[in-house]
Formats: C-alpha cells, sequence, structure tokens
C-alpha cells in the first residue's frame, strides 16, 4: 500500500473530533457501553487467551455461546445463510471462504472493487491457476451480466449442475461510499444461472450494525435473506470490536471448519475480546443502538447539506464530493456514512488538517487512479453539527489558500519553476 509510505512510529492524532474511522456508532467513545462491558467482565472465571485454535482447547462455551448467538441473531426465519462461523477479523473470514469453498469446476464472478481480503482469498484459491476468476465492472448490472453469460459459455459444467458459479459483492463500498445494486445483480442471477448453480456471498462490513432491525444489516433491511447464499458480517466497523461472522449454510460452515487455514491455525479469541462482543450487541441489538442509527443518518444528511453549500462555488478538481450512488429501488432510509472528497491536492489537504488533530490519511495516485484522488470523511453518531461546521470551515480555509497560492503563482510566473512542496499555512 503506498498511501504517505508510513512507518507508524506515531500514533494518528485524537485532538480533533473522530471524522475518518470505521466506528460509525461511536461505541468506542461510549461511557455507557464501556461501563456494561467493565460490569459484565468482572464476573467473568476467565478473561484472557483462549488457549489454542478452535479446533484444540480454544473452543470455550464463551466461543460456543457467542457462535449461537450470532447464528440467532442474523441467521433467523427465511436466511438461506443461517448458520455462524466465528473469525478472528473480518479479513480472515474472506480469506477463508475464498480460499476454501470454490472447487476446480466453479468459477468466480466479482465486483472490480471488492476488498483485499476477497481478493487475497481468490488468489489463494485453485480457481486462480485454473482461469476462473472473472471481475465486473464496478457496480455495473450489464458487465455482470455480461461476464456472467461469458462463464457459463466458458464452464458448461456450471450449468450441468457440475459446478457452481460463485459470484462476490458488497453492500456498501468503502472507497467509493457507494452501494451495490443489489435488487437488479440477485435478479440477473436469477435470470441467468440455472437454479441451483449459483452461490452469491455478499460482505455487509460496512453496513452491519446500521441498517435492518437491530442492525441486523442491509440485506435484513431489503428483504433478500432468502436469496443470498453466505453474507459476512465484520465486527469492526460498526459494532466497535474486532472480529467476524461467516453466515452460512451448515455444509458450508462444516467445510469452513475443517479446512479453511484462518480457522484451523490460530488462536481463538480471547474470553474477554468476546466479553466485548456480546457487550456491543447488548447495546446496538437495541434501543440504543436504534438511537444511534436515527442519529447517524440525521449527521450524513446535515453533513450532505452544508458541504454542497460550501463546495458550491469551488472547482471540483480542487475539492468536490464523489458522487456516491444508492440505487433507485433502495429504501429512502438508506444512506453513505462514506463521503469520499476528491481533490487533485490531497497530500495538501493531508498536511493542512493533521496539525490541527485531524486523523486524516491521503489517498493519493497511484492507490487511486488519478481524478480520484481523495481524502475519505466518515461520519459518526457521536459526531455534533457543531464540529461538521468547524471542520467545512476548515476545508473552506484550505480552499481559500490554496486559490491564492495559484493566484500568486499565476501573476509571478517564474515561481512556477519551483512550485510550492505543500500549501503555506
Ligand atoms: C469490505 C471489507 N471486507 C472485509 C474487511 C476486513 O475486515 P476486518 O477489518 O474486520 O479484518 C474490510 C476492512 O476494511 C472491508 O472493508
Amino acid at each position: 500500500m503506498s498511501i504517505g509510505c508510513p512507518d507508524l512510529h506515531q500514533p494518528m492524532p485524537t485532538t480533533a473530533p473522530d471524522l475518518f474511522s470505521n466506528d460509525y456508532l461511536s461505541v468506542t467513545t461510549s461511557p455507557r457501553a464501556r461501563n456494561a462491558f467493565l460490569k459484565r467482565v468482572t464476573h467473568m472465571p476467565l478473561v484472557f487467551g483462549s488457549g489454542g485454535s478452535r479446533l484444540l482447547t480454544g473452543n470455550k462455551d464463551t466461543h460456543t455461546d457467542f457462535e449461537a448467538r450470532i447464528t440467532d441473531f442474523f441467521g433467523g426465519p427465511g436466511c438461506i445463510a443461517s448458520t455462524a462461523a466465528l473469525f478472528n477479523s473480518g479479513y480472515d473470514a474472506n480469506l477463508a471462504f475464498w480460499s476454501t469453498i470454490p472447487q476446480k469446476g466453479d468459477a468466480v464472478v466479482f465486483d472490480e472493487f471488492v476488498h483485499a481480503s476477497t481478493r487475497d482469498g481468490m488468489a489463494a484459491s485453485p480457481l486462480k491457476s485454473l482461469g476462473a476468476l472473472y471481475a465486473f465492472k464496478h457496480n455495473s448490472v450489464l458487465s455482470f451480466r455480461e461476464r456472467v453469460q461469458q462463464v457459463l459459455q466458458a464452464h458448461p459444467n456450471i450449468a450441468n449442475g457440475q459446478g457452481m458459479l460463485f459470484v462476490a459483492v458488497e453492500t456498501l463500498y468503502s472507497m467509493e461510499g457507494d452501494y451495490a445494486p443489489l435488487l437488479q445483480l440477485l435478479d440477473a442471477v436469477d435470470e441467468l444461472i440455472p437454479k441451483g448453480c449459483a452461490h452469491v456471498m455478499v460482505d455487509e462490513a460496512h453496513t452491519s450494525s446500521l441498517f435492518g432491525p437491530d442492525g441486523r444489516g442491509l440485506l435484513s433491511a431489503l428483504g433478500l435473506q432468502g436469496r443470498v447464499h453466505t453474507v459476512l458480517h465484520t465486527f469492526s466497523k460498526g459494532w466497535g470490536m474486532s472480529g467476524a461472522a461467516i453466515l452460512t449454510s451448515p455444509l458450508v460452515r462444516r467445510y469452513l471448519v475443517l479446512y479453511s487455514r484462518p480457522l484451523l491455525y490460530t488462536t481463538s479469541l480471547p474470553h474477554a475480546h468476546i466479553c466485548g462482543l456480546n457487550t456491543v450487541f447488548d447495546y446496538l441489538a437495541g434501543p440504543d443502538g436504534n438511537a444511534l442509527r436515527d442519529r447517524l443518518r440525521k449527521m450524513c444528511n446535515y453533513f450532505e447539506q452544508i458541504l454542497e453549500t460550501a463546495l458550491r462555488h469551488v472547482p471540483p478538481d480542487l475539492l468536490s464530493l464523489l458522487h456516491r450512488e444508492i440505487p433507485a429501488d433502495y429504501p429512502s432510509k438508506v444512506f453513505s456514512p462514506i463521503f469520499p472528497l476528491i481533490s487533485r491536492s490531497p497530500k495538501l489537504l493531508e498536511e493542512f488538517l493533521r496539525p490541527l488533530g485531524y486523523a486524516v490519511t491521503a489517498i493519493p495516485y497511484p492507490t487511486v487512479p488519478r481524478g480520484k484522488e481523495q481524502i475519505r470523511v466518515v461520519l459518526h453518531a457521536g459526531n455534533t453539527e457543531e464540529e461538521l461546521d468547524e471542520f467545512v470551515a476548515r476545508l473552506l480555509q484550505w480552499v481559500t489558500m490554496m486559490e491564492a497560492d495559484e493566484e500568486r503563482r499565476q501573476e509571478a510566473p517564474e515561481d512556477n519553476a519551483h512550485p510550492p512542496e505543500r500549501a503555506k499555512l
């Protein structure tokens, strides 16, 4: 990764409000969640490490009880993905699924922007050397349909029931802040792929806890649980912890438990960690969670409004909000808490904001294509309107400085031979 070549010796600044982490519901700073955790953990007989992998001594009742809880929560009536397998991270879970489940004779059609963990899993799968991995253009239903048709022609065994066509998509893409057109993609699956020959895997990393009843996720909000075969819920974003669960069929879970290396060859989560997970599920899967979800939506609407006004007269290449597609067939309550701010100078913007205490990271070329260089702002339930006003004012201050700098250089063209390394602050 080439984001600023960090050596990680310095912590991120924390003195300004959090406008960048994945802690969407501000769980990590909630005194209520903290106190509930401390109360609960006191009564636990074991708090430290589990002592081994799930297959050895690390399969304690702490783990099996939590997995049963997650199975009940995410895998209720109407879900095809009805059984949970617990992983130490979302990265491990994707790696496990994609390296283990698709087999020779199968093929994968995936959105070109799926997360690195899905890519790494596919790279470790036998399908990689067999040339059976097919990307489609990000969020393009047309490209998806073309790919599926191409795959069915190239792999006639799939339509004959001798292989499976896997589909890999996410609900909300974290760099673009846009949503997959899930209903249209699933309609295309039903229309093009013979019944029983498709396996759709949806990564809910950025929507788990934010949508659906009690935070069950976007698929639940859209009523799509009966059309998706495997779902990834990470606990590292909105749930404010880390770890993940794959919800899937009992057969696929059995394969994962028997063969997936990220589950077999690592020590399972410590007891205190699972205590934390139970605490945040108690906190967010109820009225407190509903209030936080509502609050986050309000903050997002407010931020979008003030940003739009503030950036109206700013040259788009200097600073603009990337258009974030939310499919027209999604309920109006669905919003995106991710705001990619496109700028030709994201590093200069980072250098301006960091000393003010913002934990911002520029995402420059070549991490993203030219024209998509950005800083990525993420909103949280704990943000306030005043914090957002202040941040937008800072953005405009930077814009004014950049424009003044540009003007100066136009008036004194000899300076252009040595353009400033950074905006004068
Ligand atoms: C879409 C997606 N899937 C999986 C992961 C990995 O999750 P974790 O951070 O829990 O390992 C991430 C993390 O950024 C992600 O964005």
